[in-house]
Parts: C-alpha cells; structure tokens; sequence
C-alpha cells in the first residue's frame, strides 16, 4: 500500500526552469508539478523538451535557471552525495529501455539491488520473481534479453525500474514502438503500479490513447513553456487551436516542427 510520504507539498515541483544547449533555450521558464500519489503527462511534439524536463528534474542535467525540489528537498544545486540517497527512490524507464544484452532477465532486475542494498542473494531472487510477477512475465529469469519480443523487454525494464520500490516513477514514452495491445498492457501497469502501490508518476509521451489511459492530470509543453494544465476532459474539450492540433493531430495549425528543430 502507498506510504505515508515523509514530506510535505508536491512530489515534484520545478519553478521558472531554464535549460539551454549551446546558447538555444529548450525549457525556457517551466514551472510544474507532480503531487504524491498523482499520474501526471507530458505532452508536447517531438523536441519540445519532455525529454529534457524529465532529465532537468532527476538531476542529470545542471539547470540555467530555476529550481527543482523532489521529495521535499530542493536539488537545484545537489551534489553526487545529496543525489544518491534520493536517486534510490526514484524508477526510471529511459525511452529506450536499455537492458544489459548480456545479462539475463533476472541478472537485469538484480543489478540495482546488488548495488543499492546489501540484501542476500535467496533475497533478491524472491524479489527478482515478485517484480517479473508484477509485469506478467514470471518464469522468464533466465531467458536473455535478446530472446524477447519489444513489448517484453519494455516489461522488463519496468520491472527493473520497479527493483527499489520507487515512491516516484518517471516514464520517458513508455508505449512508443508497442503494437496497441502491448501498450494497452503497458498503459495499464503504469495505472496499476499508482493505484495499488501508490507510485507518485510522471509519464512523457505523445501517444494520446496513453495519455487518457493513464492520466489524472495533463501538461502541454509548447515554446519552452507549460502551455497547457488541466485535466483530460478540459484537454478533450479544450478550443485552444495548439492544443486540438496536437490532440487531434492535425497537420495543419499554429505547431510547426520547425520551431521546436525536431529531432527526437
Ligand atoms: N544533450 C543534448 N545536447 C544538445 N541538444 C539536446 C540535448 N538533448 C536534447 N537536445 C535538444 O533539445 C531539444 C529537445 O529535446 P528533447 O527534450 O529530447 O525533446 P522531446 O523529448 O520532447 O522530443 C531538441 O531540439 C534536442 O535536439
Ligand atoms: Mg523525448
């Protein structure tokens, strides 16, 4: 069941956050937050800089500008040691979910419990089946990650998230590439991982089936900013012509991909 969360206010809260590469502002002022317990998405074209925010918020990036708190504590300007305590609660799914090709399944899984915790190894082989339980792939410990299909190493790399019990869950386009089954199976252990074990979550995509999936609240990123807040029915509903292009996918409107020199 969800803990009790051990701070006050959001889980996550960024405030006028400045991040530019080589002199050009990708994030130019955002200011956002995720509370605990809350699914928040992130929406926006390709190299608007969801990406960009999710790496600003867990510290892989020094800021411009602004400040970042997690879990109660400002990290604007943590250094390594102030990180690694606060890394330990946070579960990351890269978009590209980077398994070690070389390890196993289980191997995978164990690796962030071998280094973070000095648990036994009949310990962290239970663990290693509970969290293959959680993703629908128990029995696959020994299989190598080459011999799955892309919606198993997908499942994979969230349970391997899941190792340290996060209390929050960062999802960088977790049905991106999945066949629409798979991202349905996908979609719905990101709502299952909130609900029964009360993952506070924050999930990038551009895959508006997930996004209404899973969401309880919606952020826009568009120029640098947050342009839209709300929730799916103000999304649905909304009559702003930036944000029913994208969720309607228009070719045509105010978005253009130049602006934000799409790449990703
Ligand atoms: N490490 C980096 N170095 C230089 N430019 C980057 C880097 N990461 C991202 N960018 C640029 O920042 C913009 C936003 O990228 P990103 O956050 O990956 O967008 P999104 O995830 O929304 O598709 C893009 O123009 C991208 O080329
Ligand atoms: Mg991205």
């Amino acid at each position: 069941m969800a803990k009790e969360p051990d701070y006050s206010g959001p889980a996550i809260k960024t405030e006028g956050l400045v991040k530019a590469f080589g002199g050009r502002q990708v994030l130019s002022g955002v200011d956002m937050h995720v509370d605990p317990g809350e699914v928040l998405v992130v929406i926006g074209i390709s190299g608007c800089g969801k990406s960009t925010l999710l790496r600003s918020v867990i510290g892989a990036y020094r800021l411009d500008g602004g400040s970042v708190r997690l879990l109660g504590r400002d990290v604007t300007t943590a250094s390594e040691d102030e990180w690694l305590p606060l890394r330990r609660r946070l579960g990351i799914l890269f978009q590209q979910g980077a398994l070690y090709t070389s390890m196993s399944v289980g191997e995978n899984i164990a690796l962030p419990m071998r280094e973070h915790t000095d648990l036994a190894d009949p310990v962290i082989e239970i663990m290693v089946r509970m969290k293959l339980d959680l993703v629908g792939l128990g029995g696959t410990e020994d299989l190598m990650p080459a011999q799955l299909s892309g919606g198993m190493q997908k499942r994979v790399a969230l349970a391997r998230a899941l190792a340290l019990d996060p209390e929050v869950m960062f999802y960088d386009e977790p049905t991106t590439g999945l066949d629409p089954i798979m991202a349905g199976t996908v979609n719905r252990l990101i709502t299952d991982f909130n609900r029964k074990l009360g993952v506070t979550s924050l999930v990038i995509t551009q895959d508006m089936n997930c996004c209404y999936a899973v969401a309880d609240r919606v952020i826009m990123l568009y120029e640098g900013k947050v342009y839209f807040n709300g929730t799916v029915d103000h999304l649905r509903t909304s009559s702003d012509p930036v944000v029913e292009q994208f969720v309607e996918g228009r070719p045509d409107g105010p978005v253009s991909h130049r602006s934000a020199m799409a790449s990703a």
